[in-house]
């Protein structure tokens, strides 16, 4: 069973995750784990404090030796380079965000307390532990891709870049729907047996974890409200060659909270990003006069980072259900049980 923590805020001094559950004699180094943190720093639209001041790499600072994991935790640490407005205090709230919620509940005058740790900052420590479960994974041949949809509605990339520069020309912001999809997945990873066992359930919470996905869809997802179950349902067939298998992948390769051996399907949506350069409406927490929302450094769309940390996330939650069904404390360990299982299936 894979478990893990995060600490760290936003502007403080660093990001830090410990991974627990990791088996032993898996190949690793900070390379593995860079390339990814790369990727999310990458994308349309980010604003100024991804290009110009944060490179982000992280340190293994415990849990690997000789390029080896130990089966003990790891722990890592990603520096954040911009910590000037760790200090500065806030009062104006920002609709869209933690803040008043936050300040309410934890009982704060200073929205900073609030903002620094609900920020999207947080996911770069997902993407680290994310890039040891993808490199797991890989492992066993199973891996994850994820490509961008559609944003503000445009579904080719030249036509969407076209809505981000009129967005950020006119104060705006942008969201939109990214995909995720893993080949490789053996058949029976999750379980109908318990409702906190369903693999489809355990990737909706993952990628809900994201901050502002709203939505999250499995293959055919939303669309088959409009349709009939002769054109959803994955026929089954078999012969001597395949075994068992289908000619089409409406459930997206999750069938009763388990893989169904088909690539797995999943999308998200995420909302316009909430600060705005046109800042919205709203009050001063401490004054209550009305103001306008705080305008700190801010992207005009994250879509394309939302999708590798959408990767991320969604490859802890199925090497979660792969370790729990072939789990061991170290790479051969897992090796002999998955392949057990497929002699088990083949001869069924
Ligand atoms: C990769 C990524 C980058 C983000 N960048 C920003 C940003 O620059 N400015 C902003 O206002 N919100 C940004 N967000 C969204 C906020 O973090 C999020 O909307 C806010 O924390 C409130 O959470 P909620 O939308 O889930 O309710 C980003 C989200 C992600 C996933």
């Amino acid at each position: 069973m894979l478990r893990y923590l995060t600490a760290g805020e936003s502007h403080g001094k660093a990001l830090v995750s410990i991974l627990e559950g990791c088996p032993a004699n898996l190949s690793l180094c900070e390379e593995d784990i860079n390339r990814d943190l790369e990727r999310r720093q990458e994308g349309y639209g980010r604003g100024p404090r991804m290009k110009e001041i944060e490179k982000d790499q992280a340190e293994i600072l415990s849990g690997v030796r000789n390029g080896k994991t130990m089966g003990s935790p790891i722990a890592l640490r990603i520096p954040n380079r911009s910590t000037e407005l760790f200090d500065k205090a806030i009062t104006e709230l920002r609709p869209g965000h933690a803040d008043l919620a936050g300040a309410l509940k934890y009982n704060q005058k200073d929205i900073r307390n609030i903002l620094e740790r609900a920020s999207a900052r947080e996911t770069a420590a997902k993407v680290a532990v994310g890039a040891i479960s993808k490199k797991l994974l890989s492992e066993f041949k199973i891996n994850i891709f994820s490509k961008v949809l559609e944003i503000g509605g445009a579904k080719k990339e030249k036509e969407w870049k076209k809505l981000i520069d009129e967005a950020k020309e006119a104060g705006d912001t942008l969201g939109g729907v990214f995909e995720i999809t893993i080949t490789g997945a053996p058949v029976g990873l999750g379980s109908y047996v318990h409702w906190d066992r369903r693999l489809d359930g355990n990737f909706a919470k993952a990628l809900m974890s994201i901050p502002a996905v709203k939505g999250v869809e499995v293959g055919l997802g939303f669309s088959q409200a409009a349709m009939v179950g002769s054109k959803v349902h994955d026929e089954i067939f078999y012969n001597k060659e395949k075994g068992f298998f289908r000619k089409t992948n409406n459930a997206g390769g999750l069938e009763g909270g388990m893989t169904d051996g088909q690539p797995i399907i999943l999308r998200a949506v995420m909302k316009p990003i909430a600060t705005l350069k046109k800042p919205l409406k709203s009050v001063d927490l401490v004054s209550k006069k009305a103001c306008e929302a705080l305008v700190e450094r801010s992207d005009v769309c994250a879509v394309e980072p939302a999708a590798v940390i959408g990767e991320a996330v969604v490859a802890v939650a199925l090497a979660n259900a792969f370790l729990e069904k072939f789990g061991g404390d170290s790479m051969t360990e897992i090796k002999r049980n998955i392949a057990g299982y497929r002699q088990q299936i083949r001869k069924i």
